[in-house]
């Protein structure tokens, strides 16, 4: 039986590989050995935690302040030893971060094939952001089957010449996680984030962690919402603060002590979908919650000048405002106190996916095998597949 490795090392690949390997343990055709590089250490466990996965392999490769040129090298070096001992039939990674482009060249060096979930994301700006797009694209390049969430993100890998018969639009697998998660409706464990749900008031929940967003963009952050948190005393901020000590020194300062802003640990992800579930509005330069607020009906304002993600875009529902500071406020302002603009924003769509972005992908690398058929196409009808 072929024997398929995802490797992963962050939160967010941890969430959106989880239905993946949740699936492949579930396929009688392939088998599942799972490699975490430990890039992330806390974020990474508590997601492995959640969705009961138990790592067979883990390079534990974190540093305070790691370099890109440390995450690079490690997981290389580390692989390279794993797959002399433990040489699975193809590789699974996700999305750009450094972890899932040096999982990729490392098995692409011992002739592994690359499987890349979420292929085909394109900013159209190599240094933002800096470094995922140069990572996505890089992988694409060596990828055998790229499997793209959207049927934009099929076009952008057609136009850099990845044959079509190699791609297949699955929806993006955070839909499914976030899908089975959000229903659980689980309790808040700090009692703070538990009074606040009861309490009925509006709540704007804001992320950020963003490299190129680091330093002065993001104390301009930590501004914007000790702003906001004065003007709209009525309103609650939270915050799930990013455990790298570069974001907290940028975005804390200026939000000490104020009343009305709640600062958290990142939240364990059941909690942080259900506190999405219940926000007004949501303030984030995160990829996956650009992808996950819009299934909800929630509002969303993007802390960057571009995005790879589109379509929610499109819909309306997601707005890019950069990283001003007085530009995050108005833009806030605009949102809590004109209705109109609010709901024009406010209408729960899914162009990222159904919920079976997972089963697509595990029949999708069961056919690369020669052992079934793939489903049909996120976002295709069985009539207009071409
Ligand atoms: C990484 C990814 C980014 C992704 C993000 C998701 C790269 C280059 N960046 O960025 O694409 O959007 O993860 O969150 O791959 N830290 C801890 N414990 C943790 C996690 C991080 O202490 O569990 C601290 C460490 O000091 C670490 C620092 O955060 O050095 C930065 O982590 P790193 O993975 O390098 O960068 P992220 O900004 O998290
Ligand atoms: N998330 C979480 N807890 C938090 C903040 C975010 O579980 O406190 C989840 C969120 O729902 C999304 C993912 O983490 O699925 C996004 O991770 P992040 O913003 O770190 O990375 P990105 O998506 O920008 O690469």
């Amino acid at each position: 039986m072929p024997v398929i490795m995802p490797i992963y090392g962050t939160r967010p690949e941890a969430i959106k590989l989880a239905p993946i390997v949740a699936a492949l343990k579930a396929s009688s055709q392939l088998s599942c050995v799972v490699t975490v590089t430990g890039q992330h250490r806390a974020m990474l466990d508590q997601v492995n935690e959640l969705f009961g996965i138990v790592p067979d392999y883990d390079l534990d490769i974190i540093q305070q302040r790691q370099t890109l040129t440390s995450i690079m090298t490690k997981t290389i070096a580390g692989l390279d030893r794993l797959f002399e001992q433990s040489t699975p039939d193809a590789v699974i990674v996700q999305g750009d971060t450094t972890t899932s482009t040096a999982a990729a060249i490392a098995a692409f060096y011992h002739g592994i094939p690359v499987i890349h979930v979420e292929a085909g994301l394109r900013s159209g700006n190599l240094f933002s952001p800096f470094p995922e797009e140069a990572n996505r694209k890089i992988t694409s390049q060596i990828a055998s089957l790229h499997l793209a969430p959207t049927s934009s993100s099929r076009a952008n890998l057609l136009a850099e010449n990845v044959p079509g018969e190699n791609i297949v639009v699955t929806g993006n697998t955070v839909i499914d996680a976030l899908l089975n998660t959000v229903e659980q409706n689980v309790t808040f464990a700090d009692p703070q984030l538990e009074e606040l749900a009861v309490s009925g008031r509006k709540i704007l929940l804001v992320t950020t962690h963003r490299r190129e967003n680091q330093g002065e963009a993001m104390r301009g952050v930590g501004r914007a919402i000790a702003r906001i948190a004065k003007a709209e005393p009525q309103l609650t901020i939270v915050l799930p603060v990013h455990k790298n000590p570069a974001v907290r020194e940028a975005v804390l300062p200026a939000i000490e002590g104020l009343q009305n802003v709640i600062v958290t640990e990142p939240l364990a992800y059941g909690e942080f979908t259900r506190l999405l579930s219940i926000s007004h509005i949501i303030l984030t330069d995160s990829g996956g919650v650009q992808e996950e607020a819009p299934s909800l009906g929630k509002p969303v304002l993007v802390m960057r000048e571009n995005t790879e993600r589109p379509e929610a875009v499109d819909a309306g529902t997601v707005s890019l405002i950069g990283t001003d500071e007085d530009r995050i406020v108005s833009e806030v302002d605009n949102l809590l106190n004109d209705k109109a603009s609010f709901n024009s924003m406010a209408s729960a769509i899914n162009p990222y996916g159904d919920g079976q972005a997972a089963p697509r992908s595990v029949a999708a690398i069961e056919k690369m095998f020669g052992l079934g058929e793939r489903m049909t196409d996120f976002g295709l009808s069985p009539t207009t597949r071409s």
